[in-house]
C-alpha cells in the first residue's frame, strides 16, 4: 500500500501535513492514530522542553519529525528534584529532573499558542501523583490545540504517581481507563520497562482504551561518589537512557507488538535511537514511529541524518514507505 493511496485526495490533512515541505517526496509521510505525519520520528519527551528548545540550534527544524513530545505536564506547577539532576554513564545518561514544569494551566494558555502548529505535530506528556491528577491535566489538554495525548505511567523519578502506576497492571488499566473518559484525542500509553510482564500490562490497557503505546521509558538506576560515597544524583536513583538501553527496548518493543498489532494498535518505540540504523531497528521489531531522545543532547541535527538513511534504505530495497517495514522481523 502506498502513502499515496492510504491517503483521499480530499484529505484536507494530505496538504496540510505539518513538515511534509522538508521531507523528500513522501516516502518519509505515514500515518499514526489518523494523524498524518511528515517522518516517522518523534522528538522524545522531557529532551526538547515545550517545543522551542532546538529551534534555536542553526540548522535544526521542527519540520524534519513528525511530531514532537512536550515535557511531562502535572496539574499544578513542579520545582522538580534537588541537584545533581543528570549523570553521564557509558554510553547513556542518567537523570532524575523530577517532572519540572509549570503545570498545565500554563502550559495550555502561554504555552501551546506559541508554537507553531503547520511545522510538526505535537503531543502533549500527562503526569500524576493521582488518577484524579492524570484525568485533570488529559481533560484539560482535551480542551487545547494539541494533536495527542501521552500518558506518562512510567516515570521513574517523583516519589508519587508514576511509575507506581506503570508497573501494575490493574493500576495502569485504571488511569487508561479514566483518561480514556475525558479525551477523544489519540491516547498513548508509555510504558515501564521496570516491570515484570510488559505484555500483560500492554493487554489490560487495550481493553481499558489506549490507542496506541510509547515503549520504553528509562529503566530505573543509579550512579555512586566514591569520594563522597553518595549517591550522585540528588534524588538518589534515576532513569537511564541512550545507547545503553536500546538491546532491552527492542525487545519491549517486540512484546508489546505481539499484543498489540491484532488490534492495530501502533507503538512509538524508543530507548538509545541514535542513527538511521537503530530507527530501522526498531521499525522493522514492530515500531510505528521511532523516538529520539538523548540523542539530542550530542547530536542536536541528528534527525536530518535519520530522515536521510531511512529514505535511502527504503530506495535500496524498493519499498515505497515506512509502513513496508513495519514489523517485518523474520523468524
Ligand atoms: C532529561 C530527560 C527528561 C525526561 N523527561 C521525561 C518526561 O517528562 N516524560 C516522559 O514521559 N519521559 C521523559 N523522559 C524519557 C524520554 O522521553 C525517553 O522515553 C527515554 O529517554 C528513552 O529514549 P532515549 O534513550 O532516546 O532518550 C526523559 C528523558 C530524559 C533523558
Amino acid at each position: 500500500m502506498s502513502v499515496v493511496s492510504a491517503v483521499p485526495p480530499s484529505s484536507p490533512a494530505t496538504a496540510a501535513t505539518p513538515g511534509a515541505a522538508a521531507t523528500s517526496g513522501g516516502t518519509l509521510a505515514t500515518r499514526f492514530c489518523g494523524l498524518e505525519l511528515a517522518s516517522p520520528i518523534v522528538l522524545l519527551s522531557g529532551c526538547v522542553g515545550f517545543g522551542e528548545e532546538y529551534t534555536r540550534v542553526a540548522g535544526f527544524s521542527n519540520r524534519d519529525v513528525g511530531a514532537i513530545v512536550l515535557k511531562g505536564t502535572t496539574g499544578k506547577p513542579r520545582l522538580g528534584n534537588p541537584p545533581h539532576r543528570v549523570a553521564e554513564t557509558y554510553e547513556g545518561m542518567l537523570n532524575a529532573i523530577g517532572l519540572q514544569n509549570p503545570g498545565v494551566d500554563v502550559v495550555v494558555r502561554e504555552i501551546l499558542p506559541t508554537l507553531d502548529f503547520s511545522e510538526t505535530r505535537f503531543f502533549a506528556n500527562a503526569c500524576g501523583s493521582t488518577i484524579e491528577e492524570y484525568v485533570e491535566v488529559t481533560r484539560r489538554f482535551d480542551d487545547s490545540p494539541i494533536d495527542a495525548i501521552e500518558i506518562n505511567i512510567s516515570c521513574p523519578n517523583v516519589k508519587e504517581g508514576g511509575v507506581q502506576f506503570g508497573n501494575v497492571p490493574e493500576m495502569s488499566a485504571r488511569v487508561v481507563a479514566a483518561c480514556r473518559a475525558v479525551t477523544k484525542k489519540p491516547l498513548i500509553t508509555k510504558m515501564s520497562p521496570n516491570q515484570t510482564d510488559i505484555r500483560e500490562n500492554a493487554r489490560r490497557c487495550i481493553e481499558a482504551g489506549t490507542d496506541a503505546f510509547a515503549v520504553i521509558n528509562t529503566v530505573m538506576g543509579m550512579a555512586v561518589d566514591v569520594r563522597t560515597r553518595k549517591a550522585v544524583l540528588g534524588n538518589g536513583q534515576g532513569g537511564l537512557s541512550g545507547p545503553a538501553i536500546k538491546p532491552i527496548a527492542l525487545l519491549k518493543v517486540r512484546e508489546v507488538r505481539e499484543v498489540a498489532a491484532p488490534h492495530n494498535i501502533p507503538i512509538i518505540g524508543q530507548g538509545g535511537i541514535s542513527n538511521a540504523t537503530d530507527a530501522l531497528e526498531f521499525l522493522i521489531a514492530g515500531a510505528s514511529l521511532v523516538g529520539v531522545g538523548t540523542a539530542l543532547f550530542y547530536e542536536p541535527l541528528v534527525c536530518t541524518d535519520i530522515n536521510r538513511g531511512i529514505t535511502a534504505y527504503l530506495a535500496e530495497r524498493g519499498l515505497a514507505n515506512v509502513q513496508q517495514l513495519i514489523g517485518t522481523l523474520g523468524s
